[in-house]
């Protein structure tokens, strides 16, 4: 697929299952990860891969957020979030390992982990595959950090969802509404200077 399409037509995918991508797409997928921009070469970006049984324990993580933020949910809210785990057949949990001894600044540690997963959002289109990318406030839980592997001033900056997307009928996005985000500084009076 061209590149130029590729970013054109992205869109989040509304319903995952299987297949998921093989061992071999998936390396595919994090090696395109991996080629992000990296100020300063510091390889910030970390990826948890839950696939099979282990997204039930990543589901009972995700409620038991949930439980003690919500002390009152009800048991259906819980299995509701317990089931946000299940959407999809694999998750990538992308996150940011900050070098804090680093004189390359936190944020750019973290845009650099951020950019690796758009990365994989554009490749897995690319080898057939949907995606999507959640956070929600599992994503800022140290409990859940730690749980994944992480330490709490880590940064999960996705979690990825990632299978085969079901055909909805939803059209490819339409092009445009990027003008009001541009401003071409310098030349508000229309001379360029
Ligand atoms: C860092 C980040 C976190 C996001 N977290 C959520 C989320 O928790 N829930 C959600 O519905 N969408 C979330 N989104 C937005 C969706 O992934 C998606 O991009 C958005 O709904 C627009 O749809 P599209 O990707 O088809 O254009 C997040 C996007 C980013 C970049």
């Amino acid at each position: 697929m061209h590149a130029i399409d590729a970013i054109l037509q992205r869109r989040s995918a509304k319903t995952l299952t299987d297949p998921a991508p093989d061992q071999g797409a998936l390396e595919l997928l994090l090696e395109c990860a991996c080629r992000a921009p990296d100020h300063g070469r510091l390889r910030p970006w970390r990826f948890i891969v839950i696939r099979g049984a282990a997204r039930e324990r990543l589901g009972e993580l995700m409620a038991d957020q949930l439980r003690r933020k919500l002390p009152a949910a009800s048991a259906e809210t819980l299995q509701r979030e317990r089931q946000k785990a299940l959407r999809a057949p694999l998750i990538i949990v992308v996150a940011a390992v900050c070098n804090a001894a680093a004189k390359i600044p936190a944020i750019e540690q973290i845009l650099a982990a951020g950019a690796a997963a758009e990365n994989l959002m554009l490749a897995a289109p690319a080898l057939g595959f949907g995606a999507m990318w959640k956070t929600g406030d599992a994503a800022y839980d140290e409990t859940v950090k730690v749980a994944l592997g992480l330490q709490s001033a880590d940064a999960i900056v996705g979690f990825l969802y990632l299978g085969t997307a079901a055909a909805d009928g939803v059209p490819p996005p339409a092009r445009g509404q990027w003008e009001d985000s541009v401003r071409y500084w310098g030349e508000e009076d229309g001379v360029r200077v």
